[in-house]
């Protein structure tokens, strides 16, 4: 089902000077480095989180060889360790209000893996997380008084067959099946933005939350899952083969930025208006009947406050 809507492009964007906005997994090449970079030239004040240093510099470094006079900050996270999220949203404290949280970072079908905190690496990075941090910089979100959580998620939440909503302390009793695992995190995004838009009404909150997904977009996501690299060797060539079928990296921000920025009810969710939402400029998009059902919402959020010791709103 699609959602009637104008297509959105960037001639759209408004001037954002003086407005702050928090993006993740920033890396050079991905859809969160083209977020960051657009929201930079449009005038905001961007916070660059990222869990390597020394890629946050080079996300930093390029934005800036393009809009010099960005204003940058670095904030070091790593959404698969609840303890590192705990750290950055303290350090975060000191930027005051945040208008927008773009919820971007994420991995794709690794091999089998639990973090720190004892959940599946996919479950940890891609949902967890972004639910501690969202949930810890609630308050600033919320200072803002127009705030807005933007999670990116996939068309692969349809391919999710159930929510994720067993013990994740506990491995399940089947296979693991890495590109099921990515589907139910995919889903868990909605699920997540679903019941957070709908809690921030229910408490008349100024917070907003939207989801978006870039399609079919030449980023480094599945070089990474694979081989945990984007170069050398057949990570290199995988990213060539990406990039020679599918949209550009900065075409696939554009339905994160138009979740960002565009004048649009909470629980919106953004995707490319072309062939099997795999390209093209943003719409509003549909998405499956799981990723709908109020049931599943609340037991994902009542298991994920459970999971990371994090309650809100
Ligand atoms: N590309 C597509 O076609 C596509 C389609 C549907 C959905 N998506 C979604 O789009 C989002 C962005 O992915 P992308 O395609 O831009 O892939 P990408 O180029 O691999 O970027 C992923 C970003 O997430 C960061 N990240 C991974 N694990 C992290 C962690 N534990 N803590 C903090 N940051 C972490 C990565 O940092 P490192 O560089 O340090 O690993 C990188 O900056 C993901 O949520 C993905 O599921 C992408």
């Amino acid at each position: 089902m699609r959602v009637a809507t104008d297509v959105w492009d960037l001639t759209e964007m408004p001037d954002l000077s003086g407005r702050r906005m928090v993006v993740t997994g920033v890396t050079p090449g991905g859809i969160g480095w083209f977020t960051a970079l657009e929201l930079a030239r449009a005038g905001a004040s961007v916070v660059l989180a990222g869990r390597s240093a020394s890629k946050v510099d080079d996300a930093e470094s390029a934005i800036r060889a393009e809009v010099p006079q960005a204003d940058l900050a670095p904030l070091s996270v790593d959404l698969a360790d609840l303890g590192s999220v705990r750290l950055a949203a303290a350090r975060a404290a000191s930027y005051g209000p945040v208008d927008v949280l773009v919820n971007n970072a994420g991995v794709m079908a690794p091999p089998y893996a639990r973090t720190v905190d004892g959940f599946e690496l996919q479950m940890a990075t891609n949902h967890f997380g972004p639910f501690a941090l969202t949930g810890l910089l609630l308050p600033q979100l919320v200072a803002s008084d127009d705030g807005r959580v933007v999670t990116v998620s996939s068309p692969m939440h349809r391919v999710a067959r159930r929510a994720p909503l067993g013990d994740p302390r506990q491995p399940g009793s089947g296979h693991y099946s890495r590109w099921q695992t990515y589907a139910q995190t995919k889903l868990a995004n909605l699920l997540f933005t679903f019941e957070l838009d709908r809690r921030c009404r229910q408490a008349a909150l100024p917070v907003r939350a939207l989801a978006a997904h870039p399609g079919f977009a030449a980023t480094h996501l599945a070089a990474n899952g694979r081989y945990g690299r984007a170069k050398g060797g057949r990570a290199t060539i995988l990213d060539a083969t990406i990039r020679a079928v599918a949209q550009p990296a900065a075409d696939g921000a554009l339905p994160t930025l138009m979740a960002g920025v565009a004048d649009l009810p909470g629980s919106t969710y953004c995707g490319p208006s072309g062939f099997r939402e795999s390209r093209g400029l943003p719409v509003a998009v549909g998405c499956t009947s799981l990723a709908t059902d109020e049931v599943a919402q609340r037991a994902l959020w009542e298991l994920s406050e459970q999971a990371t010791g994090i309650a809100y709103p």
